[in-house]
């Protein structure tokens, strides 16, 4: 259904001793959306991203998951109300095969005979088919990265988190990556992490920037990037 909030943070704190990484946080996001969170190094998207994994217990405050209280909750719990994650840290098995790898994914929530379908399915919405062979361990940085975005996609979740899906890419693979995200979106509401403003202009209409522990703006890209506020914390890290 359209129109529907999927996800909310209320009132979400996350303090590690004095440092407060994420703090008193309110965000909701809508059903379909693609939503891009963004900030400079250290304003807290990581942590914040991860109080929605359940890969941190937050301090205080609730993570609502279509009305499913996450807080505190492990990440394979998460994960099994249908939420696909991508962490900062690859994930992958560089022993297997790119097929093996997405196989594995797509088998750990589905019966033999679906997972292989899910795996071809998969192999050809990421366009992995020409790589589906080759070792994930001898592939170039971005081909990783887009390997892992198939494991996510193979166990055909509703919601997908990304923290950083291109970085270090050159150029050209975030081009890429920026499809590919676009084309997840057709099945799946997003939250993605990302510093690369040029790549969000590429997939995203709504963009929430976090500075130290807090939501500063919530807006479009356009709106934002001619927000004096933004320029000062984050364009003008970036350009400088
Ligand atoms: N496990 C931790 N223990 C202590 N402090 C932490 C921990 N994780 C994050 N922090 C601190 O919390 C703040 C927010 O960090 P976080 O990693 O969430 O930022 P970020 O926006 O993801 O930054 P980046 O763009 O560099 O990835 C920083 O001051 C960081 O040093
Ligand atoms: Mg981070």
């Amino acid at each position: 259904m359209k129109g529907e909030i999927v996800l909310e943070a209320r009132d979400l704190s996350m303090h590690f001793g004095g440092v407060h990484a994420v703090d008193q946080v309110n965000f909701a996001l809508w059903d379909n959306e693609l939503r891009c969170l963004i900030g400079p190094n250290g304003a807290g998207k990581s942590t914040f991203f991860k109080c929605l994994t359940g890969q941190h217990v937050p301090t205080h405050g609730d993570v609502v998951i279509r009305d499913v209280h996450v807080a505190g909750r492990e990440p394979h719990q998460i994960a099994r109300l249908g939420v696909g994650i991508k962490t900062q840290v690859p994930n992958v098995f560089d022993g297997l095969s790119v097929e093996e790898n997405i196989w594995l994914s797509a088998r750990r929530w589905h019966k033999a005979q679906r997972a292989k379908v899910l795996t071809q399915e998969t192999l050809e919405r990421l366009a992995l088919g020409d790589i589906r062979s080759a070792i994930v361990g001898t592939l170039a940085h971005g081909q990783r990265q887009w390997v892992e975005l198939g494991m996510v996609v193979a166990a055909e979740p509703w919601l997908v988190l990304l923290d950083e899906p291109a970085a270090g890419m050159t150029h050209e693979e975030v081009e890429t990556t920026a499809e590919l995200i676009r084309e997840v979106n057709k099945t799946a509401t997003m939250i993605v992490v990302e510093h690369d403003m040029q790549f969000i202009r590429m997939i995203s209409n709504k963009v929430t920037v976090f500075h130290e522990g807090r939501i500063l703006i919530e807006d479009t890209m356009d709106v934002i990037s001619a927000d004096e506020r933004v320029r000062e914390v984050y364009l003008g890290h970036k350009s400088q």
